[in-house]
């Protein structure tokens, strides 16, 4: 469900403010009937005239896009970095879509991006604990005990118990001092993997995310991206369903 003067803005029937107006002077119907009150709920499903003239809605759209590092994931940048934008064609681009949740500068790996505002709401709401899963290469050797320790939760932004869902031991590399882990959260705190990993008393080298919910990034290389299929954004609202 979406606010009325939100549609018709996506439709691009005038700016937000300008639809407001257009509601007010009841030149709007949904379904029939005019609606005057600003704020009215549609749902997709909804036929909506202006002025006697059924709108066309803007469709939703949905990828599934592999970040290089070295972008921002917003759709503009103050300090003029490359966001995650310029990375779509330019037909993707003309439409307002936006990341679901965010990747750091130096983070690579599996970004959402839509203009599909409710399930973006839904999924990165930390009720429905969507599993992100994160591949961590530490340039250090990490002994079992802190693995134990990262395990059962560590102490990030002063007093916050960060307790991962998943932690796998994927490569002790002794000869380069090197380890690389699986870190599988269902929260999405700024920075997260980084500050757990800090808090063990090392730092991250490399940072990919390899999995969003059943989402892999098989098939899509660094830095291209594909639509996700029908089946996949149906299964996306199922598990993001509003618990009781
Ligand atoms: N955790 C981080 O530290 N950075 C990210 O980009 C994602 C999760």
């Amino acid at each position: 469900m979406e606010r009325l003067q939100k549609v018709l803005a996506h439709a691009n029937i005038a700016s937000r403010r300008k639809s407001e107006t257009i509601i007010l002077e009841g030149r709007v119907k949904v379904n029939g009937v005019v609606v005057t009150e600003l704020g009215f709920q549609v749902s997709a499903n909804d036929e909506i005239e202006v002025d006697g003239n059924l709108i066309e809605k803007a469709e939703h759209l949905y990828f599934l896009l592999n970040k290089p590092t070295g972008y921002v994931s917003t759709t503009s940048d103050e300090k003029n970095r490359k966001t995650v934008m310029d990375l779509l064609d330019i037909e993707h681009r003309k439409v307002r879509l936006y990341p679901v949740g965010r990747l750091d500068f130096d983070t690579a790996g599996l970004l959402l991006i839509t203009n599909d505002g409710d399930l973006t709401k839904r999924l990165t709401h930390p009720q429905h604990e969507i599993e992100k899963e994160y591949l961590v290469r530490v340039d250090n050797i990490i002994i079992r005990k802190k693995i134990v320790e990262l395990r059962k939760g560590v102490i990030i932004d002063k007093n916050y118990k960060a307790v991962p869902k998943e932690v796998r031991l994927l490569e002790l590399d002794k000869k380069n001092q090197s380890t690389l882990l699986s870190i599988t959260l269902i929260e999405g705190k700024n920075k997260q993997v980084r500050k757990m990993i800090q808090a063990l008393g090392f730092e991250v080298k490399n940072l990919t995310r390899v999995r969003y919910d059943f989402l892999t990034l098989e098939g899509v290389g660094r830095g291209t991206y594909r639509p996700l299929k029908i089946h996949e954004i149906k299964q996306l609202y199922a598990h993001s369903l509003p618990k009781k």
